[in-house]
């Protein structure tokens, strides 16, 4: 089988795990990388052996090795960038929100759409962690009864003080939401990728901690320290906590909250469903075990395990039980199943793939921007 030859626009954070992912997928080949920073790619390059560095995305994209981009870069260069992968023929994966806004997400939905042997994937990672996709087999055949309930959190604590700084706290590079748009984003998505419900009200409540926080002047890496004393201040409008009232369109209900500052919690994304006869809960932090609740029998811990797991989730679970897999596998699983779908040349107009599309990616920017919509009218809001 010829190889899928790949390249990867933002070497930041996230991009490097990218790296790692393709070359984890056997009939994939990473050949090019590019970053707005040509230091950082060029040391990333070299770093990961990657035979090519462009200095532009213009260049990379007109690279005819290359038949699948990775779009790595911060939320606002998103539009810009998916819009010249599409236009150059090229298979688009790219990072989480899809958008700024819906009017973005919305334009890149209808580039796709113009240009259907395109394939279009968005990184929302954890839902292809093994157990989360098994959970979701197992509630699709009713291991839980009808779903009434929906809960969780994703908290953080990389942004405690007001000297924590990212681009994500401006507003004109992360989108007018942070904390439910960054991390909240995800856990909708999981939520509706386990129940296969839509979350159709919401009814928001928003918190800024800190109302102007010190920017240092100088960049500072997502999840890093800042050891940076030179500072300026600069105000900010974008939640550090978001609590979410939610209705699903089976007539279910949950909430959920989301936070960057909470002392102690790194990754804290952990989620239930509750249903007519029995639970399910599962935390990224332990990401190989998930707890099923019973009211008359015991609760169970269970642990991954290929052997037991359901036949179609068995594919995302490469090591044996007792061997932890984790945040990076997940990650490999969800590119995998986009490089998958690539080769075997199937349709996005015909087949729903496993991985999130463009248009899951658009619903949940939709999401956001109600809860947006919910928290500054102090009502709830029905996405239509
Ligand atoms: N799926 C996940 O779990 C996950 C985790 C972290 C970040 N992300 C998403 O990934 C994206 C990047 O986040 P990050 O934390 O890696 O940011 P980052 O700041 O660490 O890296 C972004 C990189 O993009 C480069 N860049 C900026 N504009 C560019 C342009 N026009 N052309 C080329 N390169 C450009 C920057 O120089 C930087 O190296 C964001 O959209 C974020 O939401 C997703």
């Amino acid at each position: 089988m010829e190889r899928i030859k790949a390249g990867i626009i933002g070497m930041g954070f996230i991009g490097v795990s990218h790296v790692e992912a393709i070359r984890r997928i056997g009939f994939a080949q990473l050949v090019a990388v590019a970053d707005a920073n040509p230091a950082l790619a060029q040391a990333k390059a070299s770093e990961y052996d990657i035979p090519k560095c462009y200095a532009t995305v213009e260049e990379l994209l007109a690279d005819p090795e290359i038949s699948v981009v990775h779009n790595c870069t911060p939320n606002n260069q998103h539009l810009e960038i998916n819009e010249k992968i599409i236009r150059s023929g090229k298979h688009v994966f790219s990072e989480k929100p899809l958008g700024m806004t819906s009017v973005e997400t919305r334009k890149m939905l209808d580039l796709l759409a113009a240009n259907p042997r395109i394939v279009g994937g968005v990184n929302f990672n954890y839902r292809m962690n093994p157990l989360v996709q098994d959970m979701k087999n197992r509630v699709r055949k009713g291991d839980i009864g009808t779903v009434n309930l929906v809960h969780g959190s994703y908290l953080q604590d990389w942004l405690l003080y007001d000297t924590d700084y990212n681009w994500r706290v401006e507003p004109e590079v992360s989108g007018l939401s942070r904390c439910v748009a960054d991390i909240g984003s995800h856990w909708m998505d999981i939520v509706q990728t386990v129940t296969g419900l839509k979350i159709v009200e919401v009814c928001s409540d928003l918190f800024i901690a800190h109302p102007v926080r010190k920017k240092p002047r100088g960049q500072v890496e997502t999840f890093s320290i800042n050891t940076n004393a030179d500072f300026e201040p600069k105000k900010v409008s974008t939640e550090d906590y978001g609590a979410v009232l939610i209705k699903f369109d089976s007539g279910a209900h949950g909430v959920f909250h989301v936070s960057q500052i909470s002392a102690g919690r790194k990754c804290h994304f952990n989620f239930e469903i509750d249903g007519t006869t029995s639970s399910f809960y599962w935390n990224q932090e332990t990401a190989d075990h998930m707890w099923q609740g019973s009211r008359d029998g015991y609760n169970s811990q269970i642990m991954r395990n290929p052997n037991l797991m359901t036949p179609e989730s068995r594919p995302y679970s490469y090591l044996a039980a007792g061997h932890p897999e984790g945040w990076n596998d997940a990650m490999k699983n969800n590119v995998y199943a986009m490089y998958k779908f690539i080769a075997d040349g199937r349709d996005m107009r015909k087949d729903k793939p496993d991985f999130a599309v463009f248009e899951d990616g658009h619903y949940i920017t939709r999401l956001v921007e109600a809860i947006l919509e919910s928290n500054a009218e102090r009502r709830w809001v029905t996405i239509s």
